[in-house]
């Protein structure tokens, strides 16, 4: 495939690995991102993985001039990847106008700028957060949305329904993807999760733990009604993911895509315990870190996987990679990380 895919939030962690992706199958990249979560020598590196420079705009989706202004320079784009978004769950809590003003705002004058063309090509990085706890696992995109338990959750919610009724009654159309718990970093070593301050996220936090930049991991809950009563998720390597979002695209440019909007599950279809997960790591990595139990986090839900069944029929697409390598991958990133790949200041302790 070829032509111009714009790529918003493309230095941050998914949407980096997916224009290594893109450029793959050929496409030209043009990235937006404000680096409000992100360092622009991301750029270099994806540089380095593909041999191939993507253009890259530095630009808040929240100002549509400045939007305008990219379309406009570039012209033609056959499509554009959404990953640019606030996503820190408990952050949006705190800051719960600033989740919807990002998010949403960013959204709608991106959604504006693409109905100004004749091609209205789009994919959506959605969440499975927008399922809450399910009432049956594994869960597919049929099950109810329960009210979201965060604004951020709420801000993907509320994205789903403004692009499909907006599909609906224009040229636009496009695919949302409901990611599960995406890990790991890219094989290279070069790419990976950037989180600032302490993580929120498991993983991050086990190889930050195990690097010695945390004294010990908190595991949140033991008393779940679950085999080992921990947590249960569906995590799923960035890789794989990245690569979903090459074949979504090529669905819509192709025409094949049955809907307006389509929704598909992205996750390996496997659920693993918060246990589980620690002792992946420790066979990936060799290393033995710290970690204790203490009560549950508010807002966690119990256990969630996915029937990906619909994305491997639909999109032909079927996540390859397994937790060990999600683990062994995100562990080389640490590493890297620490040894400086991006400048001294990522391997300063910050607790
Ligand atoms: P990330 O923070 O690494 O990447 C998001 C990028 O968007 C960052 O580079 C940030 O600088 C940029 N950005 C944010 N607001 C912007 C704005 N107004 N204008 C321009 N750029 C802006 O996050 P990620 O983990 O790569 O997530 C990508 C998308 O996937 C997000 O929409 C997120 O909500 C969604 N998602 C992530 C996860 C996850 O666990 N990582 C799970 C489900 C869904
Ligand atoms: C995984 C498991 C924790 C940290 C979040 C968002 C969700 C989606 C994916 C964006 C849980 C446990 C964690 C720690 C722990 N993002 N844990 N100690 O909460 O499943 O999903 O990221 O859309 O919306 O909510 O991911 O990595 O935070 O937690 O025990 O220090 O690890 O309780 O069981 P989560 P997570």
């Amino acid at each position: 495939m070829s032509g111009k895919v714009l790529v918003t939030g493309g230095t941050g962690y998914i949407g980096s690995h997916t224009v290594v992706e893109l450029q793959k199958s050929g496409f030209e990249t043009i990235i937006i991102d404000n680096l409000s979560n992100s360092d622009i020598r991301v750029v270099d590196l994806i540089t380095r993985i593909s041999g191939k420079r993507p253009a890259f705009e530095m630009a808040d989706l929240c100002d549509i001039e400045a939007v305008k202004r990219i379309f406009d320079t570039y012209g033609d784009i056959e499509g554009v990847i959404h990953f640019a978004a606030f996503k820190a769950v408990g952050e949006s809590v705190e800051q719960p106008f600033r989740y919807y003003q990002n998010n949403l705002t960013g959204l709608i004058n991106l959604m504006q700028c693409m109905l100004e063309q004749s091609k209205a090509n789009m994919v959506f990085s959605s969440s499975c957060t927008v399922y809450g706890q399910p009432d049956q696992l594994p869960v597919t995109e049929k099950a109810t949305v329960k009210k979201a338990e965060s604004p951020y959750g709420n801000t993907k919610q509320i994205s789903e329904e403004i692009i499909g009724d907006t599909a609906g009654k224009s040229h636009m159309r496009a695919i949302s993807l409901r990611y599960f718990n995406p890990i790991g970093a890219h094989e290279s070593g070069l790419l990976g999760e950037l989180p600032t301050g302490v993580p929120d996220n498991l993983v991050p936090y086990i190889t930050q733990t195990a690097i010695g930049k945390r004294a010990k991991l908190t595991v949140f809950g033991n008393d779940y009604n679950t085999p080992d009563g921990t947590c249960i998720r569906d995590y799923i390597h960035v890789s794989d993911l990245a690569a979903a979002h090459v074949v979504a695209l090529q669905r819509l440019l192709e025409g094949e895509n049955e809907k307006k909007h389509e929704i598909f599950n992205l996750g390996t279809g496997k659920g693993y315990s918060v246990l589980e997960a620690i002792r992946a790591f420790e066979k990936a990595s060799g290393v033995v870190f710290n970690w204790e139990f203490s009560g549950r986090r508010p807002g966690d839900v119990e256990k969630v996987w996915a029937d990906t069944t619909l994305a491997n029929l639909k999109l032909g697409w079927k996540a390859q990679k397994g937790l060990e390598e999600m683990m062994s991958t995100a562990w080389q990133w640490e590493k890297n990380m620490d040894a400086g790949i991006l400048g001294n200041e990522n391997n300063k302790p910050d607790m």
